[in-house]
């Protein structure tokens, strides 16, 4: 499902800071087969992937450390990668060098002392999630922070995933994502809501603090509210009578938690804007849910009224893409783009490692939408 719309190949727009030193889903671990390489770019770092013949998966820097040539131009037997170019040999999961063929017994070099860029690499939810440290870190990277996963709340469950390319940076993404005055024009649809049904909303935030990991993670949550009452998906889920619970979540560096329940029924999403380069991005959606959990075709039928709802938002970004080209000043507005402030906020925060939270509690915002 890629590609729903091409990128043009026009110069890129502004660049964003990227967050490194967190884990980032680089592609669909379902592309990944035993003995083949498959290529991914994130956050502008080329990376060779693939799966060894003990199913474990691994992320490299695609590049030899010898010369520079993409390890991917190279071989890869299930066990170990091989430089095209002078035959070194790696261990995938370690980056560990195994084997230089032109050493000679008079030479004293210890290839085992070599280490190609592997990093931690681990599969969740169909996706092969990549940990990318920060500039400088050396091999030893310490406790990580958990791998992010969708939450699920019963044994069985349906579940669909989408991915489209954004022609922006990982900023103009998010905030995209976390904007709620585009509704009523992007997403017009008879699905889902019409323009008219603009009306005044309050909602209520609260901030995620992220102590466990320094607040490396922190964010904010919408709080528990039974949903709009203009909103089709919500009347789609077949709840009436039960009390819905909705949280949201906006967590760095760059995911979205959405959580509906109601009694035994739940429906979860997780949305993440990955930056591919500092100028370009990429949206993923997994979401997974036990509503109508016997009718066929309810997969398809998810899978498509998300499409077509990312493909809303992906056009419209590739219209800003072209305004964003020319570097304009831009302007955010109280309360409707409050959300995107609190955003950039906490990523100067976590950029700058000072700690500080734009909530200090709950707050309550209110727009039309
Ligand atoms: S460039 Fe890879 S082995 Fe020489
Ligand atoms: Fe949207």
């Amino acid at each position: 499902m890629r590609d729903l719309v091409s990128i043009t190949t026009e110069p890129p727009g502004p660049p964003a800071e990227l967050i490194f030193g967190d884990w980032y889903p680089a592609l669909r671990s379902s592309e990944l087969r035993l003995g083949k390489m498959t290529t991914a770019l994130l956050l502008g770092v080329p990376l060779v992937l693939g799966r060894k013949r003990d199913g474990k998966i691994f992320a490299m820097r695609d590049l030899c450390p010898h010369r520079g040539i993409p390890l991917s131009a190279g071989w890869f037997d299930g066990e170990q990668v091989q430089c095209k170019y002078h035959g070194w040999k790696f261990e995938p999961c370690t980056g560990q060098c195994s084997e230089i063929p032109s050493l000679t017994r008079h030479e004293t070099l210890d290839p085992g002392r070599i280490f190609a860029a592997a990093y931690p690499c681990e599969e969740r939810d169909g996706y092969a999630w990549v940990y990318l440290p920060e500039a400088g870190t050396g091999r030893s990277l310490g406790t990580l922070p958990e791998v992010p996963e969708l939450p699920k709340f019963s044994q069985r469950y349906r579940s669909a995933h989408l991915v489209a390319d954004l022609p922006c940076n990982v900023d103009h993404g998010i905030i995209g994502l976390m904007d709620p005055a585009h509704g009523p024009f992007v997403h017009q649809a008879w699905w889902w809501r019409s323009r008219a049904s603009i009306h005044e909303k309050e909602k209520h935030f609260e901030p995620i603090e992220d102590s466990a990991n320094a607040g490396r993670n922190a964010g904010f949550r919408m709080s528990s509210h039974a949903p709009s009452a203009n909103s089709a998906p919500y009347k789609l889920l077949g709840v009436y009578g039960e009390p819905i619970t909705t949280t949201i979540d906006f967590v760095l560096p760059n995911r979205r938690y959405e959580t509906i329940r109601a009694g035994a029924k739940w429906f979860s999403s997780l949305t993440t804007i990955t930056p591919v380069t500092p100028s370009t991005c990429r949206i993923d959606v997994i979401a997974a849910w036990n509503v109508f959990y016997r009718v066929p075709f309810v997969t398809p039928i998810a899978k498509f009224f998300g499409v077509r709802f990312v493909r809303q938002d992906q056009e419209t970004m590739i219209e800003q893409a072209q305004g964003l080209r020319y570097h304009p000043g831009l302007m955010l507005i109280d309360d409707a783009d409050k959300p995107a402030k609190w955003y950039f906020a906490l990523k100067q925060a976590r950029l700058k490692g000072t700690g500080e939270h734009p909530l200090a509690g709950p707050v309550t915002l209110y727009w039309r939408s």
